[in-house]
Formats: structure tokens, sequence, C-alpha cells
């Protein structure tokens, strides 16, 4: 059987007397530049962590001449001849470059002003890296994934095996799966994901940590790898009653990961509002789970918490686009980063002709193949960093006022973007 693809375009007129007489809106609250780039910072962060340290309470963290020789590494990535004019703007690149700052602690130099190492770990069978931390500043406990250094390469050439969403449960044992186990019968039987994204998450040697850390954390508790030296920290914000937003983030693979923690996160607190704000997401799974995922979205759920996906995307990075398989599908809000620091937001990927949004420009898919070189190079979480850092908007308190406290704030609408990209219908023919 053979699976043929209709493009179903519907243009201007139509679309814009639809769009008059439907005052719908959706009620999204996008994050704000400052948590966008802490998310950042921490998906960088994550690989400089690599083969340093092994959790956050790891005596190396201390060796000055480790924190020194990895501030130099993350400056010599970042710091080129040919572009003086933005380095100045690149606040984590200037902190780092601050002499008067203390680079004597591993962490202390990577991560994010005001977050603190609650949870880091490498499962080397499947590579998975996993750091844990909380802001006191922002008031978010997060959990941010790496990718792997190959994985583009798998993405194209691998044989992509699918299989259902969640922890890999054993049906002999039915009547004893964990109450964990038992929340993933939510999720629809034909909802399917990509094999590698789920066991990275799932399969993790250390993923019962953490869970058990972020519940701990976004009340305030502490974790199994918390940093000793923040323990007063920890414990004057367990006095309040502080509860933090749970986000994940991460990049590449590090970026699938983050959304299926999130959609198993809002399984375990169904009343929080989790985010996931990722980097350079590839396709995550079927329509079956990609409709799932996009039902817990605030507007959409009929539950008090939700999940919703914010996916960042650099000018024509290849990785977004790939598998390039018709039956994988988005998750979630696509943010487009264009050349000059604009950022589109396309609601859901292809948009919601209903609520008046447009998709992704027509072409999408395709258009990094003719930029081939090009297309790998914009994938490098660098390269992210650089964009997001150049065009972070000045977040002053008039700005914030103003609104300008945002790289996006609303999505693109229909009436602006004819010729978008719409959902792929697919026809089964013989
Ligand atoms: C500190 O880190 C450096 C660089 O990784 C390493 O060569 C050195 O052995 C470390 N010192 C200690 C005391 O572990
Ligand atoms: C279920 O668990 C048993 C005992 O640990 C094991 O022998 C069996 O292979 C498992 N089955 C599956 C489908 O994983
Ligand atoms: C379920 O757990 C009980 C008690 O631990 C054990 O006796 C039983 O063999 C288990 N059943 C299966 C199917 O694994
Ligand atoms: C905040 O930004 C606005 C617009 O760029 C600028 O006019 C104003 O001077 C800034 N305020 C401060 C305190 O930097």
């Amino acid at each position: 059987m053979e699976v043929r693809v209709r493009f179903m375009m519907v243009l201007g007129a139509t679309i814009l007397s639809f769009v008059m007489a439907s005052a719908v809106s959706a009620d999204v609250s996008f994050p704000n530049s400052e948590i966008v780039l802490d998310m950042m910072t921490l998906s960088d962060a994550v690989y400089y962590l690599k083969n340093k340290v092994s959790s956050c309470n790891d005596p190396q963290a201390e060796n000055k001449t480790l924190a020194s020789s990895t501030r130099e590494e993350v400056l010599s990535a970042h710091i080129h001849d040919d572009d003086s004019v933005h380095q100045k703007e690149r606040i984590y690149l200037r902190r780092l470059q601050d002499d008067n700052q203390q680079h004597n602690n591993l962490f202390d130099t990577l991560l994010p002003e005001g977050t603190s190492c609650l949870h880091y770990s490498h499962d080397y069978d499947l590579g998975t890296q996993v750091l844990v931390v909380r802001s006191s500043i922002h008031k978010y406990v997060s959990v941010v994934y790496t990718g792997t250094d190959d994985f583009t390469t798998a993405l194209m050439d691998g044989e992509i095996l699918m299989g259902k969403f969640g922890p890999t449960t054993n049906t002999t044992g039915d009547s004893n799966r964990s109450d964990f186990e038992k929340l993933f019968d939510q999720v629809p039987e034909d909802a399917h994901v990509h094999r590698g994204f789920n066991s990275a998450v799932f399969e993790s040697n250390h993923f019962t940590e953490v869970l058990e850390c972020v519940t701990s954390a976004k009340v305030g508790g502490d974790c199994d790898g918390a940093d000793k030296r923040r323990s007063a920290q920890v414990s004057t914000e367990l006095g309040s009653s502080t509860t933090y937003q749970v986000l994940t983030s991460g990049h590449s693979l590090g970026a699938a990961d983050s959304i299926l923690l999130g959609a198993a996160l809002h399984l375990v607190f169904p009343s929080e509002h989790i985010q996931s704000i990722n980097f350079g997401c590839p396709k995550i799974g079927n329509t079956e789970l990609v409709y799932w995922l996009d039902s817990l979205q605030s507007v959409q759920s009929d539950k008090d918490g939700s999940l919703e996906v914010f996916r960042f995307v650099n000018k024509l990075d290849l990785v977004p686009r790939l598998p390039d398989l018709i039956f994988f599908q988005h998750a979630g809000h696509t943010l487009q980063m264009s050349i000059g620091g604009e950022i589109r937001a396309y609601y859901n990927h292809f948009g919601d002709e209903t609520l008046g949004y447009s998709g992704v420009p027509f072409g999408w898919d395709a258009e990094p193949y003719v930029l081939f070189p090009l297309a790998i190079y914009a994938h490098h979480h660098k390269h992210y960093v650089e964009y997001l850092q150049d065009y972070a908007p000045k977040s002053n308190a008039s700005l914030k006022e103003q609104g300008a406290f945002y790289f996006v704030q609303d999505f693109e609408r229909v009436e602006n973007n004819q010729g978008a990209e719409t959902s792929p219908t697919v026809v089964e023919s013989e």
C-alpha cells in the first residue's frame, strides 16, 4: 500500500471572511526572553558538563583549574574576530568574561545567574545527560537534556523504529505495574514515538531520580544530588510556600527528550502548567501522538493544568525537518528564528484556521536541502546561543511594561501568511 500526500491549500478570500467571523483567540503564555535565555544557556551548559563532573556535588566542580579551562572553552567557542559588534551584547558571555566574577566553581561558571544545580547525571549506555536546576530569580525548576554528537546522521541514515510512548512496561506483570506506569493508560494506544527519544528518557538509569527530584524541588525541597553548599538557600526557600513552575528544555535530541519528559510530568502533576522550551527539536512521533500532546495545551485541555511546547528553530536548521518521513510530526508551536533577529511563532506548526493562525510557510520542510551545509551548521547549539543573545530584547522596566520583554508574543495570522503549509492529509491508496 502506498501513502500519498495531498496538501490542502486554502486561499486568501475564504480565509479572511472566516477569520473576521471568528473572534476566538488562543490564550497562550509565551515564555519571556529571560526565561528563554536561561533555557538556552542551560541547554548549552549541559554539553560542557560532559565527562567533567558526575553529579552536582562532585568535588571536581570545585576544581578551579577545571572551572577556568571550561570558561575558556565556552568563550573560545563563541568569540569570533569577525563579530565584535555582537560580543558585548551577549550577557551570558559577558558574565564569563568579567574578571571580577569568581570562576572557581564549574556550576557557578556555566549556569545562569540565580540557578542552582539539584541533579546532574550521565547515563553512558544511552548517552543521556540530564540536569535539574532551580532558579531563585525566576522561580522555576527546569529539567534539561542534551543531544548526542552524531544525532543528525542518525536521523538521516538510521532505520527509525517507533513504539508506544512512556516507560516500557512488562506485560506479564500487568497487575504489578507501578502507579507511574498506570498513568500512561491515558495515552492513546496508537500514539507512537521515535523509540530512541523514548528510551533516552524512560530507560535512563537516572529516570527515577529525575522524577523524584522534580517532585521535591517544585515545592522547594532538596534532591539527592543537591549541592551541599547551597542547602542553606534551599531550606530558606522551604520555609516559604513558594512553588516553582516546572519547565523542561534541551537542544536537538535533548529537545525531543524534553517534550516527552514534559508530557510524563503532566501525567504526574495534572494541575501544573508545564512548559517545554526547546531548541532544534526533531519531529517527535506520529500524528496520533502529536494530536494527544497538543490536546494537553491550556487552550484545549479540560484539566486545570497543561503542557505547552515552544520549539525554537534556528533559520534553516536541518534537524527540525527530520526525520523526513511523512508520518512524523511536530508537537506544539514552532518559533522560527529568521535572519535579522525576527522570530515568528506558528501555532501548532501547521496553524489553526478556526483561531485564524497560520502554519509555517510553504516549503518549510524542503528548503534546508538546497542549502545543505548551512543547514547542518545552523543546528549547532552555539549558534542558537549566539542568535538569542544577540537579539534578546533589552529587558529594562519600561520595556517590560510595553511588553517588549518577549522574543515573540503572538502567533502569525492567516491574513499575513497566504501560502502557508497546512497539515498534510494522508490519503491511502493501493
Ligand atoms: C583539576 O582539573 C584539572 C583539569 O581538568 C586536572 O588536570 C586536575 O588533575 C584536577 N585537580 C584535581 C585536584 O583533581
Ligand atoms: C518481564 O519480566 C520477566 C522477569 O523479569 C522477564 O523474564 C520477561 O522477559 C519480561 N517480559 C518483557 C516483555 O519484557
Ligand atoms: C506480582 O507481585 C507479586 C508480589 O510481589 C508476585 O508474587 C507476583 O509473582 C507478581 N506477578 C507477576 C505477574 O509478575
Ligand atoms: C529602556 O529602554 C528604552 C527603549 O529602548 C530606553 O528609551 C530607556 O532609556 C531604557 N531605560 C533604561 C533605564 O535603560
